[in-house]
C-alpha cells in the first residue's frame, strides 16, 4: 500500500469539520491530508509511535480520556498491525466520534483490512461502501453504537497479565494490544536471561550500576534487572534501571510490569526512544532482545543501530548484551561496533552476543 494510495482512498469522500487522523505513517500523511481536506476541516492526529509524536499526539494511558470522547465527525484510520492491536484502534475511533460521525479505515492486504469489516461491523451502525485501490482497499462507515468500553475509557480494560517464568522468582508481565510479550517469555528472552543469571550469582554485575533495556516491550528485561540489581548482596551504591520502547502502549505496559513486581520507584525509569534517540545517559550494560520487524516486513534497521551506536553509550568497559535468531547478520556489525565480539550462548535457533567497549 503506497502512501499516496492510501491518502487517496480515504479522501475519495469529501472531508469536512473535525477529522481525526489515527496512526498516521509519518508526517508526509497528515501534509497529504492537509492538503486534501478543505481548508476549514480541523485536522488532528493520533498516534503510538513515538517516532511520530514530533506532530501527532502520543497517545499516552494519561491522555485517553482527555482526548477522546465524541469531539469529531470524521476518523480517518491507517490500519496498524495485528488484530488486537486493530480492535483497540476501532474502539477508540468509536469512542471518539460524534454519534453520526463517520470512521474511514484503510489498509493494505498485508495488514489484513480484509478480515476488519466484521470488527468494523461490531462498532459501526451502517458500512457504507468499501473501495479498493492497488494492494489496499478503504472501509467507511457511520454512527458508531455503545462503545463496549468503560466510561472514562481507561487502558486497564485493555491490560492482560501473565506470570512468566524468568529465573529466581517467577514475573508478572503487563501488556496491551499489540505490545510484544504476550503470556509465554520469548526464547529468545528466556535464553538471554538464562545466561545472565548466573553472571549476577558469579559477581560479574557487582559493578554495574546503571542498565538500559532497549525495545522493552512488556518490561520482562529490565524488570529481572531491576530486581537483580537490588538483589546483590554486596551493593550498596543506588543502581539506576532505564527501559525504552518505540510504542507508547509497550511503556505503558512496561511501566505496569515494574508496578506489579514491586519494582517502581526510584532507579527505575522507562520512556519511549526510537532505540537511542532519547537516551542520554551512559550505561554500565545495554540489554535487548532487538525487534527484526518494522510494521509488516523485516528490518534490521533498529537493530543495526542499537549495535553502532552502543559504544556511545556505553561507559569504558561497558557491554552490550544482545540475543537474535541465530540466522540474523549481527556479527559483522558487532565486530565493526566494538572491534570484536563474543557469543555468550547459542541454541540451534538463537545466539547471544556481547561486545565491550575497551577505551
Ligand atoms: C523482540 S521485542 C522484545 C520485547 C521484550 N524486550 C522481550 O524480551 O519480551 C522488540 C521490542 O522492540 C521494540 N522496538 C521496535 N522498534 C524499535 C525502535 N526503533 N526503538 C526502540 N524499540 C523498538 C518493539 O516495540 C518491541 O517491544
Amino acid at each position: 500500500m503506497t502512501e499516496q494510495g492510501a491518502t487517496r482512498l480515504l479522501t475519495a469522500r469529501p472531508l469536512s469539520g473535525r477529522v481525526l487522523i489515527l496512526e498516521p505513517p509519518d508526517s508526509g500523511a497528515i501534509a497529504q491530508l492537509r492538503a486534501a481536506a478543505p481548508a476549514e476541516a480541523e485536522l488532528s492526529a493520533w498516534t503510538f509511535d513515538v517516532r511520530h509524536a514530533p506532530f501527532a499526539t502520543l497517545f499516552e494511558n494519561s491522555a485517553l480520556s482527555a482526548t477522546l470522547d465524541a469531539r469529531f465527525d470524521v476518523a480517518l484510520v491507517y490500519l496498524p498491525k495485528g488484530k488486537a492491536r486493530q480492535r483497540l484502534v476501532l474502539d477508540l475511533a468509536a469512542r471518539a466520534l460524534l454519534p453520526g460521525g463517520e470512521l474511514r479505515v484503510v489498509g493494505g492486504k498485508r495488514e489484513g483490512i480484509r478480515s476488519i469489516r466484521g470488527a468494523v461491523a461490531e462498532r459501526f451502525e451502517q458500512t457504507l461502501e468499501i473501495t479498493s485501490g492497488a494492494h489496499a482497499q478503504c472501509v467507511v462507515a457511520r454512527a458508531p453504537v455503545l462503545r463496549s468500553v468503560g466510561n472514562p475509557l481507561s487502558m486497564e480494560a485493555y491490560a492482560s497479565e501473565a506470570s512468566l517464568p524468568v529465573p529466581g522468582e517467577p514475573l508478572t508481565c503487563v501488556w496491551f494490544p499489540g505490545v510484544y510479550g504476550a503470556d509465554k517469555l520469548d526464547e529468545g528472552s528466556a535464553l538471554l536471561l538464562a545466561t545472565l543469571a548466573p553472571e549476577f550469582e558469579r559477581g560479574l554485575w557487582d559493578g554495574a550500576r546503571r542498565v538500559l533495556d532497549v525495545g522493552c516491550g512488556s518490561g520482562v528485561l529490565g524488570a529481572f534487572l531491576a530486581r537483580a540489581l537490588r538483589s546483590r548482596p554486596l551493593a550498596t551504591e543506588e543502581v539506576s534501571v532505564d527501559l525504552v520502547d518505540v510504542d507508547a502502549l509497550a511503556v505503558c505496559a512496561a511501566r505496569a510490569t515494574l508496578d506489579r513486581n514491586g519494582l517502581t520507584g526510584s532507579g527505575v525509569s522507562v520512556w519511549g526512544s526510537d532505540v537511542y534517540s532519547a537516551v542520554r545517559e551512559r550505561y554500565d550494560a545495554i540489554v535487548s532482545n532487538p525487534p527484526f520487524h518494522d510494521g509488516v516486513g523485516t528490518s534490521y534497521d533498529a537493530a543495526q543501530r542499537l549495535i553502532r551506536e552502543a559504544p556511545t553509550h556505553l561507559r569504558p568497559m561497558g557491554r552490550l548484551v544482545l540475543v537474535a535468531n541465530a540466522f540474523l547478520p549481527y556479527r559483522d556489525a558487532l565486530d565493526a561496533a566494538f572491534g570484536a565480539h563474543r557469543v555468550l550462548a547459542e541454541t540451534p535457533r538463537f545466539r547471544v552476543y556481547e561486545g565491550v567497549r575497551r577505551s
